[in-house]
C-alpha cells in the first residue's frame, strides 16, 4: 500500500501555542488527525512523526528507502541549517513534498534559503495548516506516477 510519512521537525510540537499570529492556533495533534482523515479517504496509509532532534528526523527518512513512501516534511528551523537532512533525501530517494505553515519568502532573510528546497520535489508554503492536506494530494500524485 501507499504510504505518506508526515514528518514535522523542532518546535512543531508547541503548534497552536506557539506564535499564533505566524504560525495559526490549530496545533499539531489537529493537523495529525486532519492527515489520517484526508488518508483514509485517498485510501493511503500514514504515519505522523515529529522530532526535535536532527538525528532522529535522519533515522526516519532512512526508514523510508526502498518504500513505496512519500514524504511530507516540515522540518523547522532545520529547513535553513541542515546538510544532513538535505543529504538524508538525497540518500533515500523517496519523493519529498517540503512544507511550511508560513511563507518562508516574506520573513526574514535567513529563512528564504532551504537546503530541503535543493533536493524535494515540490515546496507548499504560506497556507497554514491546510498545506499538510494539499501536500498529500501532491504525494499521493507522485506515488501514483512512479507506478
Ligand atoms: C516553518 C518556518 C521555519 O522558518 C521555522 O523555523 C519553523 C516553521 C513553517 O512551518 O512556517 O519552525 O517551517
Amino acid at each position: 500500500m501507499k504510504k505518506i510519512l508526515i514528518l514535522n521537525g523542532p518546535n512543531l510540537n508547541l503548534l497552536g501555542m506557539r506564535q499564533p499570529d505566524v504560525y495559526g492556533s490549530t496545533t499539531l495533534a489537529e493537523i495529525e488527525d486532519q492527515c489520517r482523515m484526508h488518508a483514509k479517504t485517498l485510501g493511503v496509509e500514514v504515519e505522523c512523526k515529529q522530532s526535535n532532534h536532527e538525528g532522529e528526523l535522519i533515522d526516519w527518512i532512512h526508514a523510508t528507502r526502498q518504500s513505496h513512501t512519500a514524504i511530507v516534511l516540515n522540518a523547522g528551523a532545520y529547513t535553513h541549517t541542515s546538510i544532513a537532512i538535505m543529504d538524508a533525501i538525497s540518500s533515500v530517494e523517496r519523493p519529498v513534498i517540503e512544507l511550511h505553515l508560513s511563507n518562508i519568502h516574506q520573513r526574514e532573510s535567513f529563512r528564504h534559503t532551504s537546503y530541503i528546497s535543493k533536493v524535494a520535489k515540490g515546496l507548499i508554503c504560506g497556507l497554514g495548516a491546510h498545506g499538510y492536506t494539499l501536500a498529500m494530494d501532491a504525494a499521493l500524485r507522485i506515488l501514483e506516477e512512479e507506478g
